[in-house]
């Protein structure tokens, strides 16, 4: 893999901010605030930050470069996908408890619901997102959508999947700024409530940053199957297409066999790449 330890850098840059993002939204409910709890009140409001942190950021960024870990070349691209839209659907689920506890919260003090941007820009990503895993799931995962639609539809699922991890940050960086001015009396004074969760957003965007900037490389992207490079006479792949691989796990596969190294696999990636086209569904 071209880019190796860079690759891996990265990787252990954003899997150390996600995760430290997580645990400062936790300090932040339970130091700051009122903890966690299921009553209607504040502690009930405090899931939805902790639940969109871990799961609609945190979970969410990691399905989205799943497929870029070089160690899962060598499996079963069906195992990719069936990681790929669990972690999605675990994200999704965290994402839904917490509206409904922010909902609930609303609804309990009579707060009016839906009436600022943030909730706009959330509740149109939740909505997007769970258009997304349905498409995912019918279109890539089930066999019966026909290749041309699959090929379609991949360029459209990546960038679309992408807007919406941008809107769940934007989203997230809007939820934070709006609780800190509802419930600091002072913050131009920066507290050390407000520079603590201040510095949460931050994380947060630089999380997003970096996952970005990976799965937009085109050379980290996972190379096409060997069972699908044999289906043409030169050994490439159908434009645009591929065949699930027989392997149903990582652990009988030779590496070369995933096109782990393969030089042939990445420059085909790329003129694939050129065309518009994913080469791999
Ligand atoms: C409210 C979505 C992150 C703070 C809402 C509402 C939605 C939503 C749909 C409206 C609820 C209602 O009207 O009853 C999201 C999404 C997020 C996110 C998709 C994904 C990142 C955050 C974060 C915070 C936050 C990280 C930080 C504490 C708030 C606050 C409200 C709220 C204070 C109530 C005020 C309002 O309706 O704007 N959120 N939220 N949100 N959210 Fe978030
Ligand atoms: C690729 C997002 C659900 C199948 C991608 C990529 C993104 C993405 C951003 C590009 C990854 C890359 O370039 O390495 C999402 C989101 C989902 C979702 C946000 C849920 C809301 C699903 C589901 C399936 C699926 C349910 C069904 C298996 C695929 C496939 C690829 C892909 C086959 C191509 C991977 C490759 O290039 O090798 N998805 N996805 N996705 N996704 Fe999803």
């Amino acid at each position: 893999m071209e880019g190796y330890r860079r690759f891996l850098a990265l990787l252990v840059s954003a899997l150390l901010l996600g995760f430290v993002a997580v645990v400062c939204s936790l300090v932040w409910v339970f130091r700051y605030r009122e903890g966690l709890g299921w009553d209607g009140g504040a502690a009930e409001f405090n899931w939805h930050p902790v639940l969109v942190v871990t799961g609609f950021v945190f979970i969410q960024g990691i399905a989205i470069i799943v497929y870029r870990l070089p160690w899962t070349w060598k499996c079963s691209k069906l195992l990719m996908k069936f990681i790929h839209a669990g972690l999605n659907t675990i994200a999704m689920i965290l994402a839904i408890v917490s509206m409904v506890a922010v909902f609930e919260y609303h609804n309990a003090r009579n707060i009016p619901n839906m009436y600022s941007l943030h909730s706009w820009i959330g509740l149109t990503a939740v909505i997007f997102y769970s258009l997304q895993l349905f498409l995912g799931f019918a279109v890539f995962l089930l066999p019966f959508a026909p290749v041309p639609l699959r090929a379609a539809l991949m360029p459209i699922h990546v960038y679309s999947g992408l807007l919406i991890f941008v809107a769940v940050i934007a989203s997230a960086l809007m939820g934070i700024t709006e609780k800190l001015l509802f419930s600091l009396s002072a913050y131009s004074e920066s507290p050390p409530e407000a520079i603590f969760v201040n510095c949460l957003g931050l994380l947060i965007v630089t999380f997003g940053a970096l996952i970005l900037w990976m799965a937009s490389r085109p050379h980290w992207k996972r190379p096409p199957e060997e069972s699908a490079k044999v289906q043409r006479p030169n050994g490439g792949a159908p434009e645009g297409v591929e065949a699930e691989s027989t392997m149903t796990d990582c652990s009988n596969a030779d590496r070369s066999d995933a096109g782990f190294n393969s030089d042939a696999a990445r420059k085909r990636n790329f003129k694939l790449d050129e065309a518009g086209q994913r080469s791999t569904m």
